[in-house]
């Protein structure tokens, strides 16, 4: 049996996919009452799954997932004799990881007799509940002691998970910070403003000098009407949120027609594909950002 400590969305994730893997799932809950008619009616595969307090959850078990906040680490030093032996395995992305430290060794310290294994936290709940082979499924795996990192390993792998043991628990800095690079990936340099900054700059320039400013000026006789610097701020806003969002959508497009060209999907595309298709992301949140902008101008 396993238990799984938290209750939100990767802690359900977790116990889903560990019920799948053939695991006798315990729920550690601070409100084990209050949260099962949530946890079945958001995760109907949890039906019937034992919802216990954390002291309980974490007696059951030898191994414990840590699905929790790193701001409520500190919370667990009270079961710290119930603890002892323990496999603790600590998922969290802090929001603000420490240079110098890794969450996982921080948990280290104030559990010393637990053995505490960093994993699972480079994939994500969308990608352990669903089905298809969309999202990172691998997980990496950190541990001071080598049958910790044995025992993780082989539940990830019954979990129907990919796993690569990273090494002692110090690999765990590198983990955490990995996670926070969503906008910062030194193959995206393109897309950290600059592009979307000339990009903005351009439309603007168009707008201001040729469609709103020009034309309208003109027709109005060269009355300029109040809100024509709001206007053509929206006009902007609008044209980087459909530029951004073609940007993103047509890498995804290309990399079809040229697989179809190929006949064959396990041709390496060319390197300026290659480095558009991810920076997707990135490009898709730009668009979100500035529809957003655009939808609140408007309103
Ligand atoms: N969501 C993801 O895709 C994902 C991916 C990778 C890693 N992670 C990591 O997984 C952890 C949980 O993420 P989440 O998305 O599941 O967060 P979440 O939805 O906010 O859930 C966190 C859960 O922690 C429990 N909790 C809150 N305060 C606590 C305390 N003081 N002591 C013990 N338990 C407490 C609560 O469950 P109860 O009310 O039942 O106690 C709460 O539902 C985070 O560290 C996150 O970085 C998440």
């Amino acid at each position: 049996s396993v238990s799984v400590i938290g209750t939100g969305d990767f802690g359900r994730a977790l116990a889903v996919r560990l019920i799948q893997g053939g695991y006798t799932v315990h729920m550690g809950s601070q409100d084990p009452g209050g949260r099962r008619e949530f946890l079945e009616a958001v995760s109907p595969a949890l039906t019937g799954v034992s919802i216990v307090r954390i002291q309980e959850a974490i007696q059951l078990s030898n191994v414990i997932f840590l699905a929790v906040n790193s701001q409520h680490h500190e919370s667990l030093k009270q079961h710290s004799e119930q603890l002892v032996d323990k496999i603790l395995i600590d998922v969290s992305n802090p929001d603000k990881p420490s240079k110098i430290t890794s969450a996982a060794e921080k948990l280290q310290a104030l559990l010393p007799s637990s053995h505490v294994c960093k994993a699972f936290n480079t994939t994500s709940a969308y990608a352990l509940t669903d089905g298809s082979s969309i999202g990172n499924k691998v997980v990496n795996i950190s541990a001071n002691d080598l049958e910790v990192r044995s025992t993780v390993k082989r539940l990830a792998m019954d979990m129907g998970l990919q796993a690569v043991e990273m090494g002692g628990l110090q690999s765990a800095r590198d983990l955490e910070r990995r996670q926070q690079t969503l906008l910062s990936a030194s193959n995206c340099k393109i897309t950290r403003g600059n592009s979307s900054i000339r990009l903005h700059a351009l439309f603007s320039k168009y707008t201001l000098n040729f469609r709103r400013v020009t034309l309208t000026y003109i027709g109005n006789g060269f009355k300029v009407g109040s809100q024509w610097p709001l206007n053509v701020f929206n006009v902007v806003l609008a044209c980087m949120a459909i530029n951004q969002l073609a940007l993103c959508y047509l890498p995804g497009c290309l990399a079809a027609f040229i697989q179809i060209a190929k006949g064959t999907k396990y041709k390496a595309f060319p390197r300026w594909l290659d480095l558009w298709l991810k920076m997707r992301k990135q490009l898709g949140l730009y668009g979100l950002l500035f529809a957003i902008m655009h939808a609140c101008v408007s309103l």
